[in-house]
């Protein structure tokens, strides 16, 4: 059960701690900050609302121990992420069971959620091992003018204190994707989780403590946004911000410093279906792609533009699987659970009311009950409704009928999102063509789009983000390159 046994030391009373200095820590503020309860709406767990001054300390602790970390033999580093990853696995019923109380994800993709995060650590420290080990030799008479007397050697260094910022939505996984490769790197790594996910991230922080990381290399802060938000993202002792969620993040890559950033943020990933399209696989994805995790993915599916001459026996087929989908609890896995918050819900519902006013088909009658939207398929949906432009977050899925594949093209690229697209069709030369056409970061051919497998590059082009993560980009993005020139007083050119 969350907060006892192994994870005891992490509560006082009914207040999750913070961690700072290898230790729990309860704030000075002596205020806390209620979580709720998605599904019950009734406040579930509270956490620390940490103070600037907490956030200072933290961070003069993450700069001193980011010193030693990074003389720690690489071996090493791996060693205890694997470590971690062991522990992580180990215990995932209490970080699941959070999952499932904070943010109301169904049972099962809660475990999921977890196990793959334990996976992506252990595969980030051999990723780690492999690439940080290795650097460039290079030699200073392929350059014109020049003779062989210089020899160039490179590696990789780390940036120094890397500030993680995960969503809601994965709030373990999305955190262990920035601090598995912050650490191997030689980094530091400060933590803040969102509200909802921050009793899941807490946990995930203590198997990282019980893994034996040095004090100080770790800590997780927790608190208002409105409070700690902008200090901890403006703080001058941080070298890289790593951030996944909505708008925030522009605001964020603008008020940073000179620093690497890497920004996950929204998308509007358009499902492209051709005439000649497998339509079984096609619903099955859209099912999976759309309504998976209640849409509150930000690579759901959140248009689909379909060939009109087979837009009607696509849609049959994707109403039959949306009338099998269960709509509950998350504790009883139904597939479709109350999303995120009740002002969630209220701009689901203004999206789809002005669909509704703007006269698009409803496939299925609207319905709500507190936080839980019951899935909803809209067809005839037209450029002039707000739901083929803006992303629902929730269980909505908009159905666009196109008479060409261009001008499915064009409503994606006139999207301000480029996240990831998908095009069905059994022509490979055409979803080629295709592919290359879409402004996305990464398009999928014949499959909902998808983050994972975690060690994929991962990238939104436009307002969708900037820099690009899967594991080993990752690890980039959190070193920079040094070095070293030898220069012989005469040249040396080696003879064989
Ligand atoms: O919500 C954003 C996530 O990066 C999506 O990850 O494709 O594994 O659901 P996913």
């Amino acid at each position: 059960m969350a907060g006892t046994g192994l994870f005891a030391e992490i509560l006082d009373g009914e207040v999750y701690k913070y961690y700072a200095d290898g230790e729990w820590k309860t704030s000075s503020s002596g205020k806390s900050v209620s979580i709720i309860n998605p599904a019950t709406r009734k406040p579930q767990y509270k956490v620390q609302a940490c103070t600037q001054e907490e956030v200072n300390a933290v961070m003069e602790l993450a700069k001193s121990a980011q010193k030693s970390w990074a003389k720690t033999p690489l071996w090493k580093r791996a060693e205890l992420l694997h470590k971690a990853a062991a522990i992580l696995k180990d215990n995932k019923a209490p970080m699941a069971e959070s999952l499932v109380k904070e943010i109301a994800k169904p049972a099962k993709d809660s475990v999921t959620e977890v196990v793959r995060s334990g996976d992506l650590i252990s595969y980030c420290a051999e990723e780690g091992v492999r690439i940080l080990g290795e650097g460039k030799f290079l030699l200073s008479d392929s350059f014109p003018g020049n003779d062989r007397t210089k020899y160039c050697l490179t590696s990789k260094i780390p940036l120094g204190v890397v500030l993680a910022i995960p969503p809601f939505n994965y709030p373990v996984n999305l955190a262990v994707s920035k601090i598995a490769p912050a650490l191997i790197a030689g980094n530091s790594l400060v933590l803040k989780p969102p509200t909802q996910g921050a009793v899941s991230c807490l946990h995930m922080v203590h198997c990282f403590h019980l893994a034996g990381f040095p004090k100080g290399l770790i800590s997780c802060i927790t608190g208002k946004g409105s409070e700690i938000g902008d200090f901890l993202t403006m703080h001058p002792a941080v070298n890289c911000i790593s951030f996944t969620g909505g708008d925030t993040g522009i605001s964020i890559s603008k008020k940073a410093g000179m620093i690497p950033l890497q920004m996950e943020l929204g998308g509007k990933d358009a499902c492209i279906v051709l005439d000649d399209a497998d339509l079984d696989l096609v619903a099955s994805n859209i099912i999976k792609g759309g309504f998976s995790y209640s849409g509150q993915r930000c690579t759901a599916v959140k248009v689909v533009l379909v060939m009109e001459s087979v837009a009607d026996e696509l849609v049959e087929k994707v109403k039959a699987k949306v009338a099998k989908l269960t709509v509950g609890p998350p504790e009883d896995n139904s597939d479709i659970t109350a999303v995120v918050s009740e002002s969630s819900a209220n701009f689901i519902e203004g999206l789809v009311m002005d669909a509704k006013e703007k006269g698009a088909t409803f496939c299925q009658e609207y319905k709500r009950e507190g936080n839980l939207i019951w899935p909803l398929l809209l067809d005839n949906v037209r450029p002039d409704m707000r739901i083929a432009w803006e992303e629902p977050f929730g269980p909505v899925v908009p159905v666009l009928r196109i008479s060409s594949v261009e001008e499915g093209i064009n409503h994606c690229n006139a999207s301000n999102f480029g996240l990831q697209g998908c095009v069905f069709t059994k022509d490979i030369n055409k979803a080629i063509l295709i592919s290359d056409a879409m402004e996305t970061g990464t398009v999928q051919i014949n499959s909902a789009p998808a983050r994972g497998p975690d060690h994929f590059p991962f990238q939104g082009l436009k307002d969708s983000g900037i820099g690009s993560q899967g594991v080993t980009n990752s690890i980039n993005l959190m070193t920079k390159v040094k070095t070293t020139v030898i220069n012989l007083p005469t040249p040396s050119y080696s003879m064989g």
